[in-house]
């Protein structure tokens, strides 16, 4: 097909859905609790008691402590319903002082704790195993300052990101960071998971852009590394601590931010290809070509589209292709960019890269692309119980994966499929299974982590390792990493209140 038609190309309008607010099944499918499931033995930390509910409500007010088990319920159940646990309180401090006075009461009264932010989390790491009190930082949603000049925000761990996005373009800004859970995901559950998002490749992660952070300390002592500096090499750099320790080390309270402005050019390309080879050498010729303005090039395969398609009734605007892939363009200069788009386009239709595509420029026929990608994480969900595997392998192996799985499993898969982030060597391996069973999940546990280790990837890219993967991080990390790591949990949280079963093997 020449270039012109992919210009020509009529898109149909597919209506924009902020798919991901809280959980889509009904609860009627409650999972089962987390401690039967993957028979985990309760730590001795006390249990909670009548005058410890009555501290709490002294010090936040009764509206802040949930107790009702109606309401504790979407606490306590992850996002893929994959975890259950059996919290009986749920806490919403309105401020870094209340967390302090919560923590340092937890840990005087030997009780566990989990941090909470919008519960989008992939690994279970954000709901209890057992009875752990929950603590949300949904209260603690403030903007506190943002220079335009610098482009630095400073807001509190509780902000739901897509918030944070939306005041900062009223300023010409964005957030450096955007993935599909924007709606509920809160900016210090992002920090506490170095979550990694679809621009990655663009404005780096979380260690780059975060310039500061304010969190508490299992004692309570607050740590306030709140700087706003783009350069501060005065002693050890602490903050990174917290980005990525899923509430194992302390609580994000505060975070400061750099924020990129806004581009005011932005196209998004959508391109059936024909094999994997061929998305690897469109993925060489788009960083040779666009350079600069490029800001994301994604990948799913056909299964993957295939579930958004007939879950959530999303049109495919370019018919069946076995890969797909979405490349996205932000730059400042409109004729400048298109003009590389377009030369660009031609290059992949003259060597036969792309069979067939479109591109747009009006935000509201790029909406619908992206949405075709970011919904597939949520359409799958109908298809049974998912099995999310988030690995990162070197580019010539990243899809190789997925056909190896699907010759093990055979039918025992409700489907595989395979989709991410080509340009952070990031696929996103998902197996739906009609229910859950031990024995199929021992079909592909611990082999893909097996495999991934010796091809020297990684079995945790953005999720993080959370309940799910504590047994699998030695594939990732060496044994004196991890007494490394066990050493910085010691010396930080003695007791272990913070987020146990989490993280660190036991
Ligand atoms: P939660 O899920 O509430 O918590 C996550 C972890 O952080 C838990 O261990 C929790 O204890 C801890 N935590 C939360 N808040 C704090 C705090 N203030 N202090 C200390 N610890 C805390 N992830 C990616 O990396 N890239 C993606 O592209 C991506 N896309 C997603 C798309 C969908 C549809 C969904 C459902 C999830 C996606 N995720 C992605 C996973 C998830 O959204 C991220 O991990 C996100 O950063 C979690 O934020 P949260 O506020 O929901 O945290
Ligand atoms: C994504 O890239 O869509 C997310 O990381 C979520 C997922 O893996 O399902
Ligand atoms: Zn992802």
């Amino acid at each position: 097909m020449a270039l012109q038609a992919i210009k020509t190309f009529e898109i149909r309008l597919i209506p924009f859905k902020n798919f991901i607010k809280h959980s889509i099944r009904p609860l009627s499918s409650l999972p089962e609790f987390s401690k039967n499931k993957y028979n985990v033995k309760r730590k001795s930390f006390n249990l909670i008691e009548d005058a410890h509910v009555s501290f709490f409500q002294n010090l936040l007010g009764k509206e802040r402590v949930l107790t009702d088990e109606s309401e504790l319920l979407s606490y306590n159940i992850d996002w893929i319903k994959n975890c259950r646990g059996e919290s009986r309180v749920v806490l919403k401090p309105k401020c870094t002082e209340h967390v302090s006075a919560i923590l340092k009461f937890c840990n005087d009264n030997n009780l566990a704790v989990c941090p909470q932010g919008g519960n989008t989390g992939l690994v279970g790491g954000s709901v209890p195993v057992f009875d752990e009190i929950v603590l949300s930082t949904e209260g603690m949603n403030n903007i506190i300052s943002l220079d335009e000049i610098s482009g630095v925000l400073v807001c509190e761990a509780g902000c739901i990101l897509e918030n944070l996005d939306n005041h900062l373009r009223e300023h010409n800004l964005m957030m450096p960071l955007d993935l599909g859970a924007k709606g509920s995901c809160h900016i210090g559950g992002n920090i506490s998971t170095n979550a990694g998002g679809l621009r990655l490749l663009r404005y780096g992660n979380l260690h780059g852009s975060v310039l500061g952070v304010e969190a508490v300390k299992a004692d309570g002592e607050v740590i306030d590394c709140l700087g706003t500096l783009k350069k501060d090499n005065t002693g050890y750099h602490l903050k990174h601590l917290f980005i990525g320790s899923e509430g194992t080390l302390g609580i994000v309270t505060k975070v400061s931010i750099n924020c990129p402005t806004l581009s005011s050019s932005i196209n998004v390309a959508f391109l059936g290809v024909e094999n994997f080879d061929n998305v690897l050498k469109l993925y060489q010729l788009a960083k040779s070509s666009l350079g600069e303005i490029m800001s994301a090039f994604e990948m799913a395969d056909a299964a993957s589209l295939e579930t958004t398609i007939e879950h959530l009734k999303l049109q495919n605007p370019i018919g069946d292709y076995p890969f797909y892939v979405l490349i996205e363009t932000s730059g400042s200069n409109e004729s400048h960019d298109s003009e590389k788009l377009t030369e660009f386009l031609e290059k992949t239709m003259s060597s036969n890269l792309v069979l067939n595509g479109t591109y747009q420029t009006e935000p509201s026929r790029i909406k619908p692309i992206w949405a075709l990608r970011e919904g597939i994480p949520q359409a799958i969900l109908y298809d049974g119980y998912v099995l999310k595997y988030d690995i990162s392998l070197p580019l010539k192996d990243y899809y190789s994966i997925v056909p190896i799985m699907r010759e093990k499993l055979g039918s025992d898969a409700v489907r595989i499929c395979g989709y991410g982030h080509i340009g952070d060597g990031n696929i996103h391996v998902n197996i739906a299974i009609k229910e859950f069973s031990q024995e199929i999940i021992k079909k592909i546990e611990p082999y893909i982590y097996e495999y991934t280790s010796n091809l020297k990837g990684s079995v945790s890219a953005e999720h993080g390792i959370g309940f799910r993967k504590p047994n699998y991080i030695h594939y990732s990390k060496s044994n004196a990493c991890l007494g490394l790591m066990k050493s910085l949990k010691n010396l930080m949280d003695p007791k272990g209140i913070l987020n146990p079963y989490k993280v660190l093997p036991s």
